[in-house]
């Protein structure tokens, strides 16, 4: 699959025929090659000005183009690509060390393949302009109440509370059981470290736990040996899409009487035996960032099992403010809301909940085929039975000798974008000092070796095999 082919031209070609390109590609831009190196640009303009300059349509373009452009490494972070737009730059060609070619930016897309990106394919800039005709722009307005309404029938039996993030979320699921210092709460070893910070937050004392190597969620054997007399809660991350053991978590809840919170920023859809994630236990929580299955820009739900937990959360949600008495708090609180016009775009998403369920899950069987057996790549996401692992990102393992980093950095210069699976939290300094599983070799293991490809739910078939085929050849290179 030729990636630009309809935005590049030879140097030695004419501006006749640059014309041609780049009036076919509707972007009013043509980058010039040199045996693949990018020496120049050619806009409608350059090619108007040479032509008024008295060249002819037969010159060829290295005679008109602009050879002063700016291009960036590949390799530079997204920050500084969408730094380097500007009213005038729309487009930034990205080049390897030699001054290759190998991608290109726009203002949507850092790279031609971004590892995640949102979809907002439905209702959701009407949504949002009916906020704007109407004023409702605040935390206040009926968007707010469809999108935890359609969350509560989604997952029954949970009340269903929005906030400003998913990490939030989970500060509010903490706070709304009661949870406190002096209190221990278990986490894995293996997440983002917003579930960490969130019990943090608490003051609570979080308890490093180690992961099952196949569905690399908190091990449940594990769980048992850390609970002590101060344990208050265990906090499953349902990592990747992939859900935990949730019955024998549930028994093991049940049993010592510990409230069971899921992280479900990355597992929006997933199931175990029919039943949804976010429903297993006390509290659930979500994530509605920009890179997650459903997107709100930011975002985050809460949802409790418990009225009174919910109707707590929304007292400590907006300031701890008494329901029925306005300006009399009750208790210190947070400004946590979601606004209407966050919740607006939520509701666009989730009218499309199971066709973007469904694209993620076609994207995932997809790359099941087409890298089964490959060379290099020792484990491909588990599957476990009865469940649902919604693939929020399609994350494989690679074989020790193969360099991950260099794996990463070669798929960029083929315009793919990829993605290291997270530092073990027990590494990093902020945690160092917590108790913790006798051995979190698992979780070291996975985050050494995981990847993660490209899994938006944009991507298209011809790109998933384009994926595939670059990861196959760079495995071998690598
Ligand atoms: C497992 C997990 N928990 C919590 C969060 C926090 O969500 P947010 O970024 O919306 O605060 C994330 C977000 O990336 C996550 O992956």
């Amino acid at each position: 699959m030729e990636i630009f082919e309809d935005l590049v031209i030879e140097s030695n070609r004419s501006i006749r025929e640059t014309m041609v390109v780049v009036d076919q590609n509707g972007r009013g831009i043509c980058f010039v090659l040199d045996n693949g190196i990018l020496v120049g640009i050619a806009t409608d303009g350059d090619l108007r000005r040479a032509l008024l300059r008295g060249l002819t349509l037969d010159n060829p373009v290295s005679d008109a183009m602009n050879r002063n452009f700016t291009a960036l490494p590949v390799t530079s972070e997204d920050k500084l690509i969408r730094q380097t737009f500007s009213t005038r730059l729309k487009i930034i060609p990205l080049t390897d060390e030699s001054g290759k070619l190998v991608d290109i930016a726009d203002v949507q897309r850092s790279h031609r393949i971004p590892v995640l990106e949102p979809q907002l394919a439905g209702r959701e800039l009407e949504y949002v302009t009916d906020c704007i005709l109407t004023n409702w722009i605040s935390s206040q307005g009926s968007y707010v109440q469809k999108f935890e309404f359609m969350f509560e029938k989604m997952h029954p039996e949970m009340h269903a509370v929005c906030v400003s993030n998913g990490t939030v979320a989970l500060h509010l699921a903490l706070l709304a059981l009661g949870i406190g210092e002096g209190d221990e709460v278990i986490v894995p070893d293996l997440t983002f470290a917003a579930s960490i910070n969130a019990v943090l937050y608490c003051k609570a004392t979080p308890v490093l736990c180690e992961i099952d190597p196949n569905t690399w969620c908190i091990d449940v054997l594990e769980i048992k040996k850390l609970i002590t007399s101060r344990t208050k809660a265990v906090m499953p991350v349902h990592l990747y899409g992939q859900i935990c053991e949730m019955e024998a978590l549930r028994q093991v809840c049940e049993e010592s009487k510990l409230f069971l919170i899921e992280d479900c920023a990355e597992a929006l859809g997933s199931s175990w035996n029919k039943k949804i994630a976010g429903t297993f236990g006390d509290s659930s929580t979500f994530s509605f960032f920009g890179n997650k299955t459903i997107s709100t820009g930011e975002g985050g739900m809460v949802l409790f099992r418990d009225p009174e937990a919910a109707k707590q959360a929304r007292i400590l949600r907006d300031h701890g403010m008494s329901p029925g008495k306005r300006y009399w708090h009750e208790c210190i609180g947070f400004n946590y809301r979601l606004t209407n016009l966050q919740a607006a775009i939520g509701v666009a998403q989730m009218e499309r909940f199971p066709e973007i369920l469904s694209k993620k899950l076609e994207i995932a069987e997809r790359y099941n085929a087409l890298l089964a057996g490959v060379p290099g790549i020792s484990r491909l996401p588990f599957t476990q039975p009865n469940t649902v692992h919604s693939n929020w990102l399609y994350t494989v393992t690679l074989v020790p000798n193969i360099s991950r980093d260099e794996l990463m950095r070669r798929l960029l210069m083929h315009g793919i974008d990829t993605r290291p699976v997270f530092y073990p939290l027990h590494e990093m300094p902020p945690y160092v000092n917590f108790k913790r599983s006798d051995k979190l070799l698992n979780s070291k293991e996975i985050s050494i070796c995981g990847l993660s490809l490209p899994s938006s739910v944009t991507l298209q078939a011809e790109e998933i095999s384009y994926i595939a085929t670059s990861l196959v050849q760079e495995l071998s290179n690598c």
